[in-house]
């Protein structure tokens, strides 16, 4: 039987249930995380709880948990529902109040609640790459938290579903910022650019993981924005998250990148990635 963790407790699927007066659920009051297993180990999760802690500094959410205890709960997910590679969703909500936009007076306690699911890597993708289509970013500019608000993100997805391709590449005006569920690279010349760390993208982990790959292997690693139009002159382009690890895009809006083929950067932070699952994995 499939457990859920709410409020410090493991319960059956079937009993899983929280208020039509969650805060996150009337108005996307809260926050959350996505982190990988391999093997029955957790990948980067210290990073993961620290973004997860930070994201809760911003919006003002005091959990009660430090990133160990975090840890714990995500560890005894795993084991109690069985799961050896698959990912962890994990979400807090400012809690359960009558309706009304200012916080509860008195507090109230945050809601926190996470499942497991089993999955494989998307080897495919990563073997052979995605299509990608480009989208105005809509969203609000707060993007740096990992905020439960994903109504711009949703609607970049399902452009990008309706287009027949796996992913929404979002710009604002002429700068790409990141795509709808993953951040963006364009490789020229054998640099990488990726936006910079700022409120107009998600500061993703994945992204810090191929920044440390860079260094390994002296590829400069330029954290600068871009226009859509040097995206789509790139050699080589990647889209990067935790479940989409470093996937190759090959076409963009119908027009092939480069090649049309996996490129030799790309292949290159592939290998680092496959190493860095080993050593950051516990
Ligand atoms: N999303 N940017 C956005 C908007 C994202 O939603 C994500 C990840 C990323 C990449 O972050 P990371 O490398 O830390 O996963 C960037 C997760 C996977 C999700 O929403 O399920």
């Amino acid at each position: 039987m499939t457990k859920v963790f709410i409020n410090g407790e493991f319960i059956d699927q079937s009993e899983a249930k929280v208020s039509y007066e969650d805060r996150g659920y009337v108005f996307g009051d809260g926050i959350y995380e996505y982190i990988r297993a391999y093997d029955g180990k957790l990948f980067t999760v210290t990073e993961h709880f620290e973004r997860f802690l930070r994201s809760a500094a911003e919006i003002q959410l005091d959990l009660g948990y430090t990133v160990e205890e975090l840890i714990d709960v995500v560890r005894e997910l795993l084991k109690v529902n069985q799961i050896k590679n698959g990912g962890i969703y994990i979400q807090a909500t400012r809690g359960v109040a009558p309706r009304n936009h200012s916080f509860p007076t008195p507090d109230v306690k945050p809601v926190i609640m996470a499942f497991a699911k089993s999955y494989d890597r998307p080897f495919e993708d990563l073997e052979n790459g995605i299509n990608a289509a480009t989208v105005e970013d809509i969203r609000w500019l707060r993007c740096d938290i990992k905020s439960l608000n994903l109504l711009g993100n949703v609607l970049a997805k399902e452009y990008a579903v309706k287009y027949n391709t796996s992913e929404a590449i979002q710009h604002r005006g002429d700068i790409v910022t990141e795509g709808a569920s993953s951040n963006v690279y364009a490789i020229k010349d054998g640099a990488i650019y990726t936006h910079p760390v700022n409120n107009y993208i998600l500061n993703g982990i994945t992204r810090k993981v191929i920044k440390w790959i860079s260094e390994d292997e002296d590829i400069p690693f330029k954290e600068e924005t871009f226009t859509v139009e040097f995206l789509k002159n790139a050699d080589e382009v990647i889209v990067s998250s935790t479940s989409a690890e470093v996937t190759p895009v090959v076409k963009i809006d119908g027009e092939q990148v480069g090649e049309g083929t996996v490129g030799p950067v790309t292949r290159k932070l592939q290998e680092g990635f496959n190493k860095y699952i080993e050593t950051r994995s516990n």
